[in-house]
Protein backbone atom coordinates (compact mmCIF):
# COMPACT_ATOMS: atom_id res chain seq x y z
CA UNK A 1 0.00 0.00 0.00
CA UNK A 2 0.61 3.59 -0.63
CA UNK A 3 0.01 6.58 0.87
CA UNK A 4 -0.69 9.63 -1.49
CA UNK A 5 -1.84 13.09 -0.95
CA UNK A 6 -3.12 15.43 -3.57
CA UNK A 7 -5.93 17.96 -3.77
CA UNK A 8 -9.55 16.76 -4.96
CA UNK A 9 -11.74 19.50 -6.45
CA UNK A 10 -9.61 21.87 -3.90
CA UNK A 11 -10.08 19.22 -0.53
CA UNK A 12 -6.85 17.95 0.45
CA UNK A 13 -7.47 14.13 0.43
CA UNK A 14 -4.62 11.23 1.52
CA UNK A 15 -5.19 7.68 0.35
CA UNK A 16 -3.76 4.84 1.09
CA UNK A 17 -4.12 2.35 -2.05
CA UNK A 18 -2.31 -0.39 -4.10
CA UNK A 19 -0.21 1.56 -6.30
CA UNK A 20 -2.11 0.07 -9.30
CA UNK A 21 -5.64 1.64 -8.30
CA UNK A 22 -6.28 3.98 -11.37
CA UNK A 23 -7.89 7.17 -9.92
CA UNK A 24 -10.95 6.21 -12.35
CA UNK A 25 -11.78 3.21 -9.98
CA UNK A 26 -10.95 5.56 -6.97
CA UNK A 27 -12.92 8.32 -7.86
CA UNK A 28 -16.28 6.10 -9.00
CA UNK A 29 -15.83 3.23 -6.24
CA UNK A 30 -14.41 5.13 -3.34
CA UNK A 31 -15.17 8.35 -3.29
CA UNK A 32 -18.46 8.21 -4.98
CA UNK A 33 -17.52 11.00 -7.70
CA UNK A 34 -19.42 9.28 -10.70
CA UNK A 35 -19.74 12.63 -12.83
CA UNK A 36 -16.15 11.22 -14.49
CA UNK A 37 -17.45 8.20 -16.30
CA UNK A 38 -15.78 4.92 -17.58
CA UNK A 39 -16.15 4.38 -21.29
CA UNK A 40 -13.35 2.45 -22.78
CA UNK A 41 -10.96 2.45 -19.62
CA UNK A 42 -8.10 2.13 -22.24
CA UNK A 43 -7.23 6.01 -22.76
CA UNK A 44 -9.50 6.02 -25.86
CA UNK A 45 -12.67 7.91 -25.07
CA UNK A 46 -12.04 10.47 -22.72
CA UNK A 47 -14.72 10.04 -20.84
CA UNK A 48 -12.85 9.83 -17.56
CA UNK A 49 -11.31 13.10 -18.34
CA UNK A 50 -9.88 15.35 -15.13
CA UNK A 51 -7.71 18.40 -15.11
CA UNK A 52 -4.77 17.89 -13.12
CA UNK A 53 -2.41 20.77 -12.01
CA UNK A 54 1.18 21.24 -10.83
CA UNK A 55 3.88 23.52 -11.06
CA UNK A 56 4.36 23.14 -14.46
CA UNK A 57 0.47 24.06 -14.80
CA UNK A 58 -3.01 22.25 -15.54
CA UNK A 59 -3.37 19.41 -18.39
CA UNK A 60 -6.29 16.92 -18.48
CA UNK A 61 -5.74 13.41 -18.56
CA UNK A 62 -7.61 10.09 -18.76
CA UNK A 63 -8.26 9.01 -15.32
CA UNK A 64 -8.51 5.48 -16.22
CA UNK A 65 -5.05 5.23 -16.78
CA UNK A 66 -4.10 7.09 -14.09
CA UNK A 67 -2.56 5.66 -11.14
CA UNK A 68 -3.17 7.35 -8.26
CA UNK A 69 0.57 7.84 -7.02
CA UNK A 70 1.35 9.62 -9.98
CA UNK A 71 -1.04 12.18 -8.52
CA UNK A 72 1.17 12.72 -5.33
CA UNK A 73 1.66 16.75 -4.27
CA UNK A 74 -0.70 17.30 -7.07
CA UNK A 75 -4.33 18.86 -7.77
CA UNK A 76 -7.31 17.03 -9.58
CA UNK A 77 -10.36 18.95 -10.86
CA UNK A 78 -13.56 16.91 -11.35
CA UNK A 79 -16.31 17.45 -13.55
CA UNK A 80 -18.02 18.27 -9.89
CA UNK A 81 -15.38 20.46 -9.08
CA UNK A 82 -15.76 22.60 -11.86
CA UNK A 83 -18.58 24.96 -10.56
CA UNK A 84 -18.09 27.77 -8.45
CA UNK A 85 -18.30 27.97 -4.60
CA UNK A 86 -22.49 29.22 -5.30
CA UNK A 87 -22.96 26.92 -7.93
CA UNK A 88 -22.27 29.12 -10.79
CA UNK A 89 -21.77 27.12 -14.19
CA UNK A 90 -17.88 27.32 -15.58
CA UNK A 91 -18.41 29.06 -18.74
CA UNK A 92 -18.18 25.88 -20.72
CA UNK A 93 -21.07 24.56 -18.89
CA UNK A 94 -23.02 27.32 -19.64
CA UNK A 95 -22.25 27.70 -23.20
CA UNK A 96 -22.82 23.44 -23.86
CA UNK A 97 -26.52 24.27 -22.44
CA UNK A 98 -26.50 27.53 -24.74
CA UNK A 99 -25.45 25.89 -27.99
CA UNK A 100 -26.83 22.51 -27.27
CA UNK A 101 -23.56 20.87 -26.65
CA UNK A 102 -24.98 16.85 -25.55
CA UNK A 103 -27.72 14.71 -25.96
CA UNK A 104 -26.81 11.16 -23.90
CA UNK A 105 -24.44 13.29 -21.81
CA UNK A 106 -22.19 9.83 -21.62
CA UNK A 107 -19.41 11.88 -23.08
CA UNK A 108 -20.24 15.22 -22.11
CA UNK A 109 -18.62 15.55 -18.32
CA UNK A 110 -15.19 14.49 -20.48
CA UNK A 111 -16.02 17.29 -22.89
CA UNK A 112 -16.53 19.41 -20.29
CA UNK A 113 -13.56 19.23 -18.48
CA UNK A 114 -11.47 19.25 -21.68
CA UNK A 115 -12.86 21.99 -22.58
CA UNK A 116 -12.76 23.53 -19.27
CA UNK A 117 -8.62 23.02 -18.76
CA UNK A 118 -8.16 24.67 -22.31
CA UNK A 119 -9.98 27.43 -21.46
CA UNK A 120 -7.60 27.83 -18.14
CA UNK A 121 -4.96 27.63 -20.78
CA UNK A 122 -6.31 30.38 -23.01
CA UNK A 123 -6.55 27.10 -25.89
CA UNK A 124 -8.60 27.90 -29.04
CA UNK A 125 -7.05 25.08 -31.11
CA UNK A 126 -10.01 23.36 -30.12
CA UNK A 127 -10.55 20.59 -33.00
CA UNK A 128 -6.74 19.15 -31.52
CA UNK A 129 -8.08 19.45 -28.07
CA UNK A 130 -10.71 17.73 -28.14
CA UNK A 131 -9.83 15.10 -30.62
CA UNK A 132 -9.12 12.50 -27.53
CA UNK A 133 -12.93 13.00 -26.58
CA UNK A 134 -15.11 11.14 -28.23
CA UNK A 135 -19.43 12.13 -28.77
CA UNK A 136 -21.32 9.87 -30.74
CA UNK A 137 -25.08 11.43 -30.38
CA UNK A 138 -24.21 15.02 -30.48
CA UNK A 139 -21.77 15.31 -32.87
CA UNK A 140 -18.78 17.44 -33.11
CA UNK A 141 -20.05 21.44 -34.39
CA UNK A 142 -22.26 22.21 -31.31
CA UNK A 143 -19.44 21.41 -29.06
CA UNK A 144 -16.98 23.02 -30.92
CA UNK A 145 -19.39 26.01 -30.70
CA UNK A 146 -19.76 25.97 -27.58
CA UNK A 147 -15.94 25.94 -27.02
CA UNK A 148 -15.51 28.83 -28.86
CA UNK A 149 -18.67 31.05 -27.47
CA UNK A 150 -16.83 30.72 -23.90
CA UNK A 151 -13.49 31.87 -25.40
CA UNK A 152 -14.10 34.94 -24.65
CA UNK A 153 -15.56 35.14 -21.15
CA UNK A 154 -12.83 35.51 -18.41
CA UNK A 155 -11.08 32.44 -16.46
CA UNK A 156 -13.37 32.01 -12.83
CA UNK A 157 -11.38 33.10 -10.15
CA UNK A 158 -12.17 29.42 -8.48
CA UNK A 159 -10.14 28.15 -11.50
CA UNK A 160 -7.39 29.46 -10.17
CA UNK A 161 -7.70 28.38 -6.72
CA UNK A 162 -5.49 24.77 -7.25
CA UNK A 163 -2.33 26.51 -9.06
CA UNK A 164 -2.32 29.06 -5.83
CA UNK A 165 -2.40 26.31 -3.59
CA UNK A 166 0.19 24.54 -5.05
CA UNK A 167 2.21 27.55 -5.59
CA UNK A 168 2.33 28.59 -1.64
CA UNK A 169 5.36 26.62 0.18
CA UNK A 170 3.23 26.79 3.46
CA UNK A 171 0.20 25.56 2.32
CA UNK A 172 1.65 21.85 0.41
CA UNK A 173 4.02 21.14 3.25
CA UNK A 174 1.16 21.05 5.80
CA UNK A 175 -1.59 19.92 3.49
CA UNK A 176 -0.34 17.80 0.95
CA UNK A 177 3.61 16.71 2.17
CA UNK A 178 2.42 15.61 5.08
CA UNK A 179 3.62 11.94 5.56
CA UNK A 180 5.02 11.86 2.38
CA UNK A 181 8.62 11.37 4.01
CA UNK A 182 8.38 7.83 3.97
CA UNK A 183 7.40 6.96 0.26
CA UNK A 184 11.56 6.66 -0.16
CA UNK A 185 13.21 3.69 -0.02
CA UNK A 186 17.13 4.17 0.71
CA UNK A 187 18.77 4.27 -2.38
CA UNK A 188 19.70 0.63 -3.99
CA UNK A 189 17.49 -0.89 -0.93
CA UNK A 190 14.33 -3.18 -1.33
CA UNK A 191 10.92 -2.23 -0.88
CA UNK A 192 8.14 -4.67 0.15
CA UNK A 193 6.67 -5.94 -3.51
CA UNK A 194 3.21 -4.68 -2.98
CA UNK A 195 4.87 -1.04 -2.58
CA UNK A 196 6.14 1.77 -5.22
CA UNK A 197 9.18 3.30 -5.04
CA UNK A 198 9.09 7.04 -6.19
CA UNK A 199 12.49 8.04 -6.74
CA UNK A 200 13.03 12.20 -7.20
CA UNK A 201 16.22 12.22 -9.08
CA UNK A 202 17.63 10.40 -11.72
CA UNK A 203 20.32 8.97 -9.20
CA UNK A 204 17.76 7.59 -6.84
CA UNK A 205 16.22 6.16 -9.38
CA UNK A 206 19.29 4.38 -10.95
CA UNK A 207 20.61 3.02 -7.55
CA UNK A 208 17.45 1.38 -6.95
CA UNK A 209 16.55 0.08 -10.58
CA UNK A 210 20.00 -1.91 -10.60
CA UNK A 211 19.19 -3.33 -7.07
CA UNK A 212 15.36 -4.37 -8.17
CA UNK A 213 15.91 -4.99 -12.09
CA UNK A 214 13.03 -7.05 -11.73
CA UNK A 215 11.21 -4.06 -11.17
CA UNK A 216 8.53 -2.48 -13.80
CA UNK A 217 8.94 1.37 -14.49
CA UNK A 218 5.92 3.21 -14.73
CA UNK A 219 6.48 6.87 -16.54
CA UNK A 220 3.33 7.95 -18.19
CA UNK A 221 1.18 4.60 -17.65
CA UNK A 222 -0.48 4.73 -21.59
CA UNK A 223 0.94 1.52 -22.32
CA UNK A 224 1.27 0.19 -18.77
CA UNK A 225 -2.29 1.57 -17.38
CA UNK A 226 -3.16 -1.35 -20.33
CA UNK A 227 -1.89 -3.84 -18.47
CA UNK A 228 -3.43 -3.28 -15.33
CA UNK A 229 -7.42 -2.54 -16.69
CA UNK A 230 -7.22 -5.19 -19.94
CA UNK A 231 -4.49 -7.59 -18.76
CA UNK A 232 -4.97 -7.34 -14.96
CA UNK A 233 -1.81 -8.22 -14.45
CA UNK A 234 0.20 -7.76 -10.84
CA UNK A 235 2.80 -5.36 -11.98
CA UNK A 236 5.34 -4.72 -8.28
CA UNK A 237 7.21 -3.64 -7.54
CA UNK A 238 7.07 -0.57 -9.64
CA UNK A 239 8.83 2.83 -9.45
CA UNK A 240 7.29 5.60 -10.81
CA UNK A 241 9.30 8.17 -12.55
CA UNK A 242 7.07 11.24 -13.48
CA UNK A 243 8.48 13.10 -10.16
CA UNK A 244 12.04 11.99 -11.85
CA UNK A 245 12.46 16.52 -12.57
CA UNK A 246 15.87 15.46 -13.79
CA UNK A 247 14.95 12.61 -16.23
CA UNK A 248 12.22 15.34 -17.94
CA UNK A 249 14.88 18.28 -18.79
CA UNK A 250 15.46 18.92 -22.55
CA UNK A 251 18.70 20.93 -22.66
CA UNK A 252 20.46 22.47 -25.79
CA UNK A 253 23.89 22.11 -26.37
CA UNK A 254 25.33 23.61 -30.06
CA UNK A 255 23.70 22.09 -32.50
CA UNK A 256 22.47 19.20 -30.28
CA UNK A 257 19.16 18.63 -28.31
CA UNK A 258 19.36 16.06 -25.35
CA UNK A 259 16.03 14.76 -24.31
CA UNK A 260 15.30 13.69 -20.92
CA UNK A 261 13.35 10.26 -20.90
CA UNK A 262 10.38 11.65 -18.68
CA UNK A 263 9.80 14.16 -21.37
CA UNK A 264 5.86 14.36 -21.59
CA UNK A 265 5.02 13.98 -26.07
CA UNK A 266 3.57 17.15 -25.40
CA UNK A 267 6.24 18.94 -23.69
CA UNK A 268 8.63 17.62 -26.74
CA UNK A 269 6.21 18.85 -29.24
CA UNK A 270 6.35 22.54 -28.19
CA UNK A 271 9.67 22.13 -27.64
CA UNK A 272 10.53 20.93 -31.66
CA UNK A 273 7.67 23.13 -33.42
CA UNK A 274 10.53 25.54 -34.61
CA UNK A 275 13.27 23.55 -34.53
CA UNK A 276 11.38 20.08 -36.50
CA UNK A 277 8.18 21.44 -37.33
CA UNK A 278 7.44 18.20 -39.23
CA UNK A 279 8.17 15.87 -36.28
CA UNK A 280 6.42 18.00 -34.29
CA UNK A 281 3.54 17.70 -36.72
CA UNK A 282 3.76 14.10 -36.48
CA UNK A 283 3.10 14.25 -32.46
CA UNK A 284 0.28 16.75 -33.05
CA UNK A 285 -1.29 13.41 -34.87
CA UNK A 286 -0.34 11.00 -31.84
CA UNK A 287 -2.64 9.54 -29.86
CA UNK A 288 -5.23 12.98 -28.18
CA UNK A 289 -4.57 15.60 -25.94
CA UNK A 290 -4.78 13.52 -22.46
CA UNK A 291 -2.37 11.15 -23.87
CA UNK A 292 0.12 13.46 -25.26
CA UNK A 293 0.13 15.07 -21.83
CA UNK A 294 1.13 11.93 -19.66
CA UNK A 295 2.71 9.40 -22.44
CA UNK A 296 6.88 9.95 -22.33
CA UNK A 297 9.83 9.86 -25.13
CA UNK A 298 11.64 6.97 -22.74
CA UNK A 299 8.00 4.95 -22.58
CA UNK A 300 7.62 5.05 -26.30
CA UNK A 301 11.48 3.93 -27.00
CA UNK A 302 11.75 1.37 -24.27
CA UNK A 303 8.54 -0.46 -24.87
CA UNK A 304 9.73 -1.35 -28.46
CA UNK A 305 6.63 -1.42 -30.25
CA UNK A 306 6.96 -1.48 -34.16
CA UNK A 307 4.24 0.93 -34.62
CA UNK A 308 5.32 3.83 -32.31
CA UNK A 309 5.75 7.12 -33.50
CA UNK A 310 8.53 8.48 -32.10
CA UNK A 311 11.13 6.14 -32.86
CA UNK A 312 10.90 6.62 -36.55
CA UNK A 313 11.38 10.10 -36.71
CA UNK A 314 14.65 9.91 -34.05
CA UNK A 315 16.31 7.38 -36.02
CA UNK A 316 16.05 9.53 -39.05
CA UNK A 317 17.55 12.40 -37.21
CA UNK A 318 20.23 9.85 -36.40
CA UNK A 319 19.51 9.81 -32.20
CA UNK A 320 21.80 8.81 -30.25
CA UNK A 321 20.40 6.85 -26.83
CA UNK A 322 21.22 6.93 -23.69
CA UNK A 323 21.07 4.13 -21.14
CA UNK A 324 21.83 3.98 -17.84
CA UNK A 325 22.79 1.13 -14.97
CA UNK A 326 23.79 2.00 -11.51
CA UNK A 327 26.01 4.38 -12.22
CA UNK A 328 27.32 2.96 -15.80
CA UNK A 329 26.56 4.66 -18.88
CA UNK A 330 26.28 3.57 -22.62
CA UNK A 331 25.18 5.33 -25.88
CA UNK A 332 24.42 3.66 -28.96
CA UNK A 333 22.56 4.71 -32.47
CA UNK A 334 18.89 4.01 -31.73
CA UNK A 335 17.92 1.66 -34.48
CA UNK A 336 20.48 -0.35 -32.68
CA UNK A 337 18.43 -0.83 -29.48
CA UNK A 338 15.64 -2.38 -31.48
CA UNK A 339 16.80 -6.38 -31.59
CA UNK A 340 13.83 -8.20 -32.91
CA UNK A 341 9.69 -7.94 -32.11
CA UNK A 342 9.79 -6.48 -28.70
CA UNK A 343 13.45 -7.55 -27.96
CA UNK A 344 15.56 -4.46 -26.91
CA UNK A 345 18.84 -4.07 -26.19
CA UNK A 346 18.33 -3.22 -22.65
CA UNK A 347 20.14 -5.13 -19.89
CA UNK A 348 18.55 -5.70 -16.59
CA UNK A 349 18.42 -2.73 -13.91
CA UNK A 350 19.00 -0.50 -17.25
CA UNK A 351 16.83 2.24 -18.32
CA UNK A 352 16.57 4.96 -21.03
CA UNK A 353 17.83 8.23 -19.82
CA UNK A 354 17.91 10.19 -22.54
CA UNK A 355 18.22 10.91 -26.96
CA UNK A 356 20.21 12.98 -27.89
CA UNK A 357 19.27 14.49 -32.07
CA UNK A 358 20.40 17.37 -33.78
CA UNK A 359 18.48 20.66 -33.22
CA UNK A 360 17.94 21.15 -36.77
CA UNK A 361 17.13 18.73 -40.11
CA UNK A 362 15.69 21.01 -42.24
CA UNK A 363 15.19 18.05 -44.67
CA UNK A 364 13.16 15.82 -42.24
CA UNK A 365 9.82 14.89 -43.06
CA UNK A 366 7.21 12.84 -41.09
CA UNK A 367 4.15 11.32 -42.28
CA UNK A 368 1.55 9.20 -40.35
CA UNK A 369 -0.41 7.12 -41.95
CA UNK A 370 -3.51 5.98 -39.99
CA UNK A 371 -7.22 5.16 -40.65
CA UNK A 372 -8.38 8.35 -38.73
CA UNK A 373 -6.79 11.45 -38.60
CA UNK A 374 -6.79 11.98 -35.07
CA UNK A 375 -5.98 9.69 -31.85
CA UNK A 376 -5.15 6.48 -33.88
CA UNK A 377 -2.07 4.27 -34.16
CA UNK A 378 -0.30 4.54 -37.55
CA UNK A 379 -0.44 1.81 -39.94
CA UNK A 380 2.50 2.96 -41.12
CA UNK A 381 5.13 5.87 -39.75
CA UNK A 382 7.72 7.25 -42.65
CA UNK A 383 9.93 9.75 -42.21
CA UNK A 384 12.76 10.81 -44.68
CA UNK A 385 16.27 12.83 -44.24
CA UNK A 386 17.95 12.98 -47.38
CA UNK A 387 20.96 15.46 -47.79
CA UNK A 388 22.11 16.60 -50.77
CA UNK A 389 25.05 18.35 -52.04
CA UNK A 390 25.04 20.10 -55.66
CA UNK A 391 22.07 18.26 -56.56
CA UNK A 392 23.33 14.72 -55.55
CA UNK A 393 22.00 12.85 -52.41
CA UNK A 394 25.22 13.05 -50.06
CA UNK A 395 23.36 11.27 -47.24
CA UNK A 396 20.10 9.35 -46.77
CA UNK A 397 18.06 8.49 -43.34
CA UNK A 398 14.79 6.93 -44.05
CA UNK A 399 13.04 5.11 -40.91
CA UNK A 400 9.40 3.49 -40.80
CA UNK A 401 7.39 2.21 -38.13
CA UNK A 402 4.75 -0.47 -39.06
CA UNK A 403 6.24 -2.00 -41.73
CA UNK A 404 8.34 -4.97 -39.58
CA UNK A 405 8.82 -6.12 -36.09
CA UNK A 406 10.76 -2.81 -35.18
CA UNK A 407 11.53 0.25 -35.84
CA UNK A 408 13.68 -0.28 -39.24
CA UNK A 409 15.68 1.75 -41.71
CA UNK A 410 15.41 1.58 -45.37
CA UNK A 411 18.90 1.00 -45.84
CA UNK A 412 18.37 -0.38 -49.44
CA UNK A 413 16.32 2.34 -50.55
CA UNK A 414 18.91 4.49 -48.69
CA UNK A 415 22.01 3.26 -50.47
CA UNK A 416 19.68 3.50 -54.22
CA UNK A 417 19.33 7.01 -53.27
CA UNK A 418 23.20 8.22 -52.43
CA UNK A 419 25.11 9.17 -54.93
CA UNK A 420 22.71 9.94 -57.37
CA UNK A 421 21.00 13.07 -58.41
CA UNK A 422 17.86 14.51 -56.11
CA UNK A 423 15.06 13.77 -58.56
CA UNK A 424 11.99 12.06 -58.77
CA UNK A 425 13.09 10.09 -61.89
CA UNK A 426 15.71 8.64 -58.87
CA UNK A 427 13.44 8.17 -56.31
CA UNK A 428 10.91 6.16 -58.57
CA UNK A 429 14.37 3.91 -59.48
CA UNK A 430 14.73 3.40 -55.97
CA UNK A 431 10.87 2.00 -55.14
CA UNK A 432 12.05 -1.46 -55.99
CA UNK A 433 14.50 -1.23 -52.99
CA UNK A 434 11.72 -1.16 -50.76
CA UNK A 435 10.91 -4.99 -51.23
CA UNK A 436 13.86 -6.19 -49.75
CA UNK A 437 14.04 -3.66 -46.93
CA UNK A 438 11.10 -5.33 -45.45
CA UNK A 439 8.59 -7.78 -45.55
CA UNK A 440 5.38 -6.36 -44.03
CA UNK A 441 2.36 -7.79 -42.42
CA UNK A 442 -1.10 -8.25 -42.86
CA UNK A 443 -3.33 -6.97 -39.63
CA UNK A 444 -6.61 -5.20 -38.83
CA UNK A 445 -4.42 -1.87 -39.98
CA UNK A 446 -3.50 -2.37 -43.44
CA UNK A 447 -2.53 -5.92 -45.38
CA UNK A 448 0.68 -6.14 -46.77
CA UNK A 449 0.47 -5.07 -49.75
CA UNK A 450 -0.90 -1.72 -48.53
CA UNK A 451 1.56 -0.87 -46.50
CA UNK A 452 4.38 -1.39 -49.79
CA UNK A 453 2.61 0.48 -52.24
CA UNK A 454 2.16 3.84 -49.13
CA UNK A 455 5.80 3.59 -47.92
CA UNK A 456 6.64 4.09 -51.86
CA UNK A 457 4.02 6.60 -51.98
CA UNK A 458 5.57 8.49 -49.09
CA UNK A 459 8.59 8.27 -51.07
CA UNK A 460 7.49 9.89 -53.40
CA UNK A 461 5.70 12.17 -51.41
CA UNK A 462 8.62 13.38 -50.03
CA UNK A 463 10.12 14.85 -53.59
CA UNK A 464 7.49 16.79 -53.50
CA UNK A 465 7.16 17.82 -50.85
CA UNK A 466 10.90 18.89 -50.61
CA UNK A 467 10.23 20.67 -53.69
CA UNK A 468 7.20 22.89 -51.53
CA UNK A 469 4.30 21.18 -53.58
CA UNK A 470 1.72 21.27 -50.38
CA UNK A 471 1.34 17.04 -49.79
CA UNK A 472 -0.66 17.60 -46.75
CA UNK A 473 -3.66 16.47 -46.42
CA UNK A 474 -5.12 19.98 -44.24
CA UNK A 475 -3.79 22.39 -46.77
CA UNK A 476 -4.30 20.19 -50.39
CA UNK A 477 -6.90 21.92 -51.99
CA UNK A 478 -8.73 20.64 -55.46
C1 LIG B 1 -5.28 5.82 -26.46
C2 LIG B 1 -3.84 5.65 -26.79
C3 LIG B 1 -3.36 6.11 -28.01
C4 LIG B 1 -2.03 5.96 -28.35
N1 LIG B 1 -1.59 6.47 -29.52
C5 LIG B 1 -0.29 6.39 -29.84
C6 LIG B 1 0.19 6.99 -31.04
O1 LIG B 1 -0.54 7.61 -31.80
N2 LIG B 1 1.52 6.85 -31.31
C7 LIG B 1 2.37 6.18 -30.47
O2 LIG B 1 3.56 6.11 -30.76
N3 LIG B 1 1.94 5.62 -29.33
C8 LIG B 1 0.64 5.71 -29.00
N4 LIG B 1 0.19 5.15 -27.84
C9 LIG B 1 1.11 4.34 -27.02
C10 LIG B 1 1.77 5.07 -25.86
O3 LIG B 1 1.26 6.36 -25.67
C11 LIG B 1 3.25 5.21 -26.04
O4 LIG B 1 3.91 4.02 -26.26
C12 LIG B 1 3.89 5.99 -24.88
O5 LIG B 1 4.91 6.79 -25.38
C13 LIG B 1 4.41 5.22 -23.74
O6 LIG B 1 4.99 6.14 -22.85
P1 LIG B 1 4.60 6.13 -21.31
O7 LIG B 1 5.44 7.18 -20.66
O8 LIG B 1 3.14 6.24 -21.13
O9 LIG B 1 5.11 4.69 -20.93
P2 LIG B 1 4.63 3.66 -19.83
O10 LIG B 1 3.29 3.14 -20.17
O11 LIG B 1 4.80 4.25 -18.49
O12 LIG B 1 5.74 2.56 -20.08
C14 LIG B 1 5.85 1.87 -21.31
C15 LIG B 1 7.00 0.86 -21.23
O13 LIG B 1 8.24 1.55 -21.18
C16 LIG B 1 8.93 1.27 -19.96
N5 LIG B 1 9.59 2.52 -19.59
C17 LIG B 1 9.02 3.74 -19.42
N6 LIG B 1 9.98 4.67 -19.24
C18 LIG B 1 11.17 4.01 -19.26
C19 LIG B 1 12.53 4.42 -19.15
N7 LIG B 1 12.87 5.71 -18.95
N8 LIG B 1 13.49 3.47 -19.26
C20 LIG B 1 13.16 2.18 -19.47
N9 LIG B 1 11.91 1.73 -19.57
C21 LIG B 1 10.92 2.65 -19.48
C22 LIG B 1 7.89 0.76 -19.01
O14 LIG B 1 8.45 -0.08 -18.03
C23 LIG B 1 6.99 -0.02 -19.99
O15 LIG B 1 7.59 -1.24 -20.30
C24 LIG B 1 -1.14 5.31 -27.46
C25 LIG B 1 -1.61 4.83 -26.22
C26 LIG B 1 -2.95 5.02 -25.89
C27 LIG B 1 -3.44 4.52 -24.57
S1 LIG C 1 -12.60 5.58 -20.06
FE1 LIG C 1 -12.15 5.98 -22.16
S2 LIG C 1 -10.39 7.23 -21.99
FE2 LIG C 1 -10.75 6.66 -19.96
S1 LIG D 1 -23.89 13.22 -26.04
FE1 LIG D 1 -24.02 11.07 -26.24
S2 LIG D 1 -22.00 10.43 -26.60
FE2 LIG D 1 -21.86 12.56 -26.60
Amino acid sequence: MTEIAFLLNGTPVTVTAPPTRTLLDWLREDHRLTGTKEGCNEGDCGACTVMVTDAEGSRALNACILFLPQLHGKAVRTVEGLSGPDGQLHPVQQAMIDHHGSQCGFCTPGFVVSMATAHLNARTDHDDVLAGNLCRCTGYAPIIRAAEAAASAPVPAWMEEDRKALLDPGFFRSQISSGGEARHAPPGGRQPPVDAFRPTTTDELAAWYAANPEATLIAGATDVGLWVTKQLRDLAPIAFLNGVADLARIDRSGDTLRIGAGTTIATLRDALRDLHPSFAELLRRYASEQVRAAATIGGNIANGSPIGDGPPALIALGATLHLRQGDTRRDLPLEAFFLDYRKQDRRPGEFVEAVTIPATAPALRCYKLSKRFDQDISAVCGCFNVTTRDGIVTEARIAFGGMAGIPKRAAHVEQALIGHPWTQTTVQKALPAFAQDFTPLTDMRASAAYRLTAAQNMALRYVHDLAGTPTNVLEVRA
